[in-house]
């Protein structure tokens, strides 16, 4: 009786269902509210699956790599290690301070190795005497194309700084009699890939060198750069 009605008669169906058979009559208008829902459900997937396939498409096409950086170059303008007391009139010839001057450039290389751009941030490097920070070698951001290779210098000038104590002597033993003053150089620089306009999560690549300068020669002597760490 009820599909004969609703077939034979759609418009008068709705005004006397509600009271006759009020059960039956929601019973149908959310079964197909509940139809409506399921399909909408459904596209969201679909999208959602869509959009997934598309990153999976984007992510297989770009194959995106770790970017490299690396400490290329190192010249020394100068090195320079001065002790304010003669050994002779400091007690047993120990000296309270060194003072270390510098004036050095570090040309870093970045190599891009992927098919889109990359967008390095700033990174400070910091430039240090067993362990203590004498100066920063600062490198801008910047945003380096696909497949490329980009060189950044940039210059460290430390001014007379006050090497104290126990570093002191190191100091004035290192430049004295062994010829050789050892540097470490170490930042993180953060790189983000740029796909589609999108970036990428902060990827990061770590330098971390050491270099040793011959004050004699003013030159030079070493450079030893770690294997790049990577996190994410
Ligand atoms: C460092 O060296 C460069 C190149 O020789 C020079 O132009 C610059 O003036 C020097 N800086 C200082 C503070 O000595």
């Amino acid at each position: 009786m009820t599909t004969r009605s609703s077939g034979d008669h759609h418009g008068n169906a709705a005004s006397w269902y509600p009271q006759r058979r009020p059960h039956y009559g929601y019973g149908g208008g959310s079964a197909s509210f509940r139809g409506c829902c399921c399909c909408l459900f459904l596209l969201l997937t679909f999208l959602a699956l869509l959009a997934l396939a598309v990153a999976l498409v984007v992510v297989l096409v770009v194959k995106p790599r770790k970017p490299q950086f690396d400490l290329n170059q190192v010249s020394v303008q100068y090195l320079l290690v001065a002790s304010p007391t003669s050994p002779a009139a400091a007690p047993a010839g120990v000296p309270g301070a060194a003072y270390l001057s510098l004036n050095i450039t570090l040309l870093f290389t970045a190599v891009n190795p992927n098919k889109v751009g990359i967008r390095y941030g700033a990174t400070a490097f910091d430039v240090m005497y067993h362990g203590v920070p004498l100066g920063v070698a600062a490198v801008p951001g910047f945003e380096q194309p696909a497949h490329s290779t980009r060189l950044l210098q940039t210059r460290v000038i430390v001014d007379h700084f006050n090497v104290l104590q126990a570093d002191a002597q190191d100091l004035i033993r290192d430049a004295a009699i062994r010829d050789s003053v050892e540097l470490r150089i170490t930042g993180d620089v953060g790189a983000k890939i740029l796909v589609l306009g999108f970036s990428s999560p902060k990827v990061q690549v770590s330098v971390d060198c050491a270099i040793a300068i011959s004050p004699r020669s003013q030159s030079l002597k070493y450079k030893h750069c770690g294997v790049d760490g990577l996190s994410v």
